[in-house]
């Protein structure tokens, strides 16, 4: 499973990509906002910077929802790097792009996904990736991680080629949990990839350890 971590803050992406264990990044509207990155020019520089920084699938969300002004801004988009992946809502007119997209050679990545129908009809516009929000869909008291484990079946069983994209990661117990149900990638908060390394029984190992190792 590959790991993308979820922001456009520029030192956490860079954090999670000295850990050596990053493949790429995922931002959205509100994420770019909690920066304070506004006006078109800096959001396309600030997608420019993300791009030099990680070598991997970057994606950048379109903020129109009819069909001409998605591909003229998904055009935009793409134009700034060929890691770009175009982000498009799961809605009608995002899902006509979503072939367009793919029909005209440009990576996709259909966000807001809260179903396995949604999951079918991205699939068959041809969509790169699938971002099912699972923590979301756990917040409204249904269960996020079953939902990547009946698209991952859906998927095998009709030979799909889009790619499961575990989005709305809350903790690493939700990254291990979409491990096990087939996700092929989870995008995260950094506190989430770096909640992977703790265990209580490694810093008493380790404590241990060093403690023996002055009898050496
Ligand atoms: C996905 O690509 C979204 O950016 C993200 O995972 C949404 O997560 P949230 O529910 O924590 O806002």
């Amino acid at each position: 499973m590959k790991f993308f971590i979820d922001t456009a803050n520029l030192a956490q992406i860079k954090e999670a990509h000295d850990l050596g264990v990053l493949d790429g990044v995922t931002t959205n509207p509100s994420l770019m906002a909690k920066e304070g990155i506004k006006g078109e020019a800096n959001i396309l520089k600030h997608y420019a910077d993300i791009c030099e920084l990680v070598d991997g699938p970057i994606s950048a969300e379109v903020l129109s929802t009819d069909f001409k002004s998605i591909i003229e801004e998904g055009k935009k988009l793409a134009a700034i790097h060929p890691n770009i992946v175009v982000k498009v809502p799961m809605i009608k007119d995002g899902v006509k792009a979503l072939k367009y997209f793919t029909d005209n050679g440009i990576k996709t990545n259909c966000t807001l996904v809260f179903s396995a129908g949604q999951a079918i009809l991205a699939a068959k516009a041809g969509a790169t990736f699938v971002s099912p929000f699972i923590g979301r869909i756990d917040d409204s008291a249904w269960d996020g991680v079953e939902l990547i484990a009946q698209i991952a079946q859906i998927y095998s069983i009709q030979g799909f080629k889009t790619e499961i994209l575990a989005a709305s990661i809350r903790n690493a117990l939700h990254i291990v949990k979409c491990a096990e149900a087939g996700a092929d990638i989870c995008t995260c908060p950094l506190d989430s990839i770096l909640g992977l390394l703790k265990h209580p029984l490694t810093d008493i190992g380790l404590a241990k350890f060093l403690e023996d190792a002055k009898k050496m």
